[in-house]
């Protein structure tokens, strides 16, 4: 049987954090569905197509994984998808309260999907994408976090959004 798995989150945008979680997952399974969330209450930066789009460019090289938009629950998403596994990754201590109780939710909801943490590399432990929009916003070097063919696309947006910071 194919071991599926499928990575939930809101990659708004796409960081080298979520690229490190994905690459290693990846080689766990034979399939790994990046699903990215629609139907979030906070509007994001970029549009779910266009968040796809990205992480399709960000995971070019990478033969089994797809990136799909889903909106939703993630156990449902997970089962469109014939996953038994939902991936996510700790950056730290911070993050595993929030996690744990997602996971466990998620379990009550369906018990026959599991979730699997990975813990991000050190390296990139600091990063999220709030952090790189926060960078981007005040014409910071943003190179560090995300992949460069990328970066054209992230500035450009989020100087549309807020132009003002840089004139502060
Ligand atoms: O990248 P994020 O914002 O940390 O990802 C959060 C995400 C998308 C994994 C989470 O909000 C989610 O699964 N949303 C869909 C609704 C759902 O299934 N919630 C879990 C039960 S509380």
């Amino acid at each position: 049987m194919k071991r599926i798995a499928v990575y939930p989150g809101s990659f708004d945008p796409i960081t080298f954090g979520h690229l490190d979680v994905i690459k290693r997952s990846a080689c766990l399974v034979d399939e790994l569905v990046v699903g990215v969330l629609v139907n979030q209450s906070k509007t994001p930066l970029f549009s779910a197509n266009e968040r796809v789009n990205m992480i399709q460019v960000a995971t070019q090289n990478l033969s089994n994984v797809r990136v799909e938009e889903f909106s939703g629950l993630s156990v449902e998403f997970a089962k469109k998808c014939g996953a038994h596994l939902i991936v996510r990754g700790l950056r730290a201590i911070t993050d595993f309260e929030y996690e744990l109780q997602m996971a466990q939710t998620n379990r009550v909801i369906d018990p026959e999907i599991d979730t699997i943490f990975l813990t991000t590399s050190l390296k990139y432990a600091y990063l999220s994408s709030t952090t790189v929009r926060e960078v981007a916003s005040y014409g910071g070097d943003i190179s560090h976090f995300i992949p460069e063919e990328l970066i054209g696309t992230v500035t450009e947006r989020v100087m549309e959004r807020s132009p003002l910071k840089l004139n502060k």
